[in-house]
């Protein structure tokens, strides 16, 4: 099956292009951002969102705030890079990738502060692109590994959005799924709705749907009775962030599918590039969780579902135990429990190829 491709971010010329994902499934609209605070307020606000992608947008955010500093000099040139830095880690705080990024456009920049600034500019411009293909890379072995995962499973259910929209390449989670159904396997995926912000409902469902990929859309709320009914033969969901013991922050609702996929003997895979490691924290207590705008939850796409004065509580990740995630798939290979030693090895590998 010939499956077309989807890339959501496009740098043009010291310009950001994001395609935006509020107007999705309905509209597709570019959003040009020329600035550093317009790359900032689009990872806040949802334009585009998704672990990977988040990092690989602030990564061409800091090149913007570069080739498009005036300055002649360079102490002064650095402290307008340095700021967009700073601005853009105040995004969003739950996603390690986005700080993975920022640390990596932060280590160029120190690497080239001896060059003149034009060349410094280039440097920075070609590592945010490095970034960009890198992730495209890692999404396609995550791909081929979680495929084989998949190999026997014919019902696939899968979490808030994880495809090219969320990354810069065929995806996590969903680049198993894609991988598998460029092979011809007839799959067939339970796509869960995501609320409150319906990342599955808007996103996924746009994603499978143009991947050609058969599929039904359901609400969070009717995943348990349809695993009851042995009509799940595995989960995958991607992360924004795994610890050192395998905790995975991912979107709200993942830790419940853990559970539930425990209690039915079903396995449940997190797909997720080594960026999303964070082996400084032992356990996810330690991971930030991003508390959202309430209005998300009593408006959903702007409509009001109750009353705006009502008491809201909006986490938008929660944290799933490595006890209960069956594999996690890298773009290494496929590790399994106890994820201190797996997960850490997996780490030196992704660091010796990358040098
Ligand atoms: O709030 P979002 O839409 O940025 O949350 C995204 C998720 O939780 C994804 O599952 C995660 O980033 C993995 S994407 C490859």
């Amino acid at each position: 099956m010939a499956v077309k491709k989807l890339r959501p971010i496009r740098w043009t010329r010291g310009i950001v292009y994001l395609l935006e994902q509020r107007d999705l499934p309905f509209r597709e609209k570019w959003v040009k951002c020329d600035t550093v605070e317009k790359v900032a307020k689009a990872i806040e606000e949802m334009t585009v969102r998704g672990a990977p992608a988040i990092g690989i947008t602030a990564a061409y955010g800091v090149a913007l705030g570069a080739v498009r500093s005036k300055s002649k000099n360079t102490a002064v040139f650095e402290k307008h890079v340095g700021k967009a830095i700073v601005r853009l880690r105040r995004t969003r705080p739950t996603a390690v990738n986005l700080f993975w990024a920022l640390d990596r456009m932060e280590e160029c920049l120190k690497v080239v502060s001896v060059l003149p600034i034009a060349e410094q500019k280039q440097a920075l411009e070609k590592e945010a692109i490095d970034i960009h293909l890198e992730d495209e890379a890692l999404c396609n072995r995550l791909g081929e590994h979680g495929a084989k995962l998949l190999a026997s499973a014919k019902n696939v259910l899968t979490h808030c959005n994880t495809g090219a929209l969320a990354t810069g390449g065929d995806g996590t989670a969903l680049a198993a799924i894609t991988h598998a159904a460029r092979k011809n396997k007839k799959l067939h995926v339970w796509v869960d709705e995501t609320r409150p912000y319906l990342q599955g409902a808007r996103l996924t469902a746009y994603e499978v749907a143009h991947a050609g990929i058969d599929f039904h859309l359901i609400t969070d709320n009717m995943a348990a009775s349809l695993m009851k009914q042995r009509k799940v033969d595995a989960i995958i969901v991607g992360a924004d962030r795994i610890v050192a013991n395998g905790d995975t922050a991912n979107k709200i609702g993942t830790y419940a599918l853990a559970v539930m996929a425990k209690a039915h003997g079903i396995p449940f895979y997190v797909s997720a590039p080594t960026t999303t490691l964070d082996l400084t924290k032992k356990n996810g207590d330690e991971i930030e969780i991003e508390q959202r705008n309430p209005k998300e939850v009593t408006h959903p796409q702007g409509i009001a579902i109750t009353k705006e004065s009502y008491p809201v509580y909006n986490p938008a990740f929660d944290v799933t135990p490595g006890k209960l995630i069956t594999a996690i798939i890298l773009e290494t290979g496929i590790c399994r429990s106890p994820y201190q030693k797996s997960l850490g090895q997996a780490l030196a590998v992704a660091k010796k190829e990358s040098m």
